[in-house]
């Protein structure tokens, strides 16, 4: 089997001096594809993206990208390489405009940010209308979708997206969903954990279940979605 296009292998570590939150734990995503870690609260999902974005010592394991080991490297320095996060709190700059959002985004470059910022527009049209707006009166759909929008504007090779679509209706979930499915036919590699699992497992090439720090089951996200032991345990029968 060849490398994947970004891999966390087998991470072991946790914050400042405490105790361990991951333990051997191992996240990957291929080019252009979708990878879903989903698993219980507190499982350690948002735990293992910081890991592999460089905010969080990892004092076993490594994290490569395309077969470089960058598991030293600062977020900032990753970001340069091509990565980008979108965290699951805090992640808009709310008292700034949609717009400022995204220029933001784009802090690292020097060169003409405003054909990728009319994609993020075609991407995510009520971005534009809103453009002027202050980030922090948009509804909680809108927000993501500055935050996606605002990763986008590095114009990485992988996004990674913890919970995009926590707190929002069915229906937007599904449309972010769409514009997801979208980002990654583009060829950018995607990494997210999500709540919802069960939809998130659809869309996704490989998924990931965690627990306590541990992977608990990988496969397609077909086949995790067809195993009646993962069904029972994570997806509600
Ligand atoms: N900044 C932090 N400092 C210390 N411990 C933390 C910190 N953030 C998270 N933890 C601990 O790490 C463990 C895993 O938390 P994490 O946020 O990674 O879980 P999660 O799977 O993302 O949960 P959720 O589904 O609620 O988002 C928890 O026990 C949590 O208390
Ligand atoms: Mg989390």
């Amino acid at each position: 089997m060849s490398e994947p296009f970004l891999i966390g292998d087998r991470m072991t570590g946790g914050y400042g001096r405490g105790a361990d939150i991951l333990h051997g734990c191992t996240v990957s995503v291929d080019r252009g594809e979708i990878a879903v870690i989903v698993g219980p609260n507190g499982a350690g999902k948002s735990t293992a993206m910081k890991a592999v974005f460089g905010m969080l010592n990892i004092h076993s394991g490594s994290v490569r990208l395309d077969g470089e080991d960058i598991t030293a490297l600062t977020p900032q320095a990753r970001v340069a390489k091509g990565m980008a996060f979108v965290p699951q709190t805090n992640n808009i700059f709310t008292s700034m405009s949609v717009e400022e959002n995204l220029e933001m985004g784009a802090f690292l470059r020097r060169d003409d940010i405003s054909g990728t910022m009319d994609e993020v527009y075609h991407l995510f049209p009520i971005l534009k209308e809103k453009r002027r707006q202050a980030a922090g009166e948009l509804s909680g759909g809108q927000r993501q979708q500055v935050a996606v929008g605002r990763a986008l504007m590095t114009r990485p090779s992988v996004l990674m997206l913890d919970e995009p679509t926590a707190g929002v209706s069915p229906i937007v979930m599904d449309e972010l969903f769409d514009r997801i499915i979208e980002v990654a036919r583009t060829g950018i590699s995607i990494l997210m954990v999500e709540q919802n699992a069960r939809q998130a497992l659809e869309i996704a090439d490989k998924g990931y279940v965690l627990v306590q720090g541990r992977n608990a089951y990988t496969d397609t996200g077909k086949a995790l979605l067809a195993d009646p032991e993962v069904r029972r345990t994570f997806l509600g029968g």
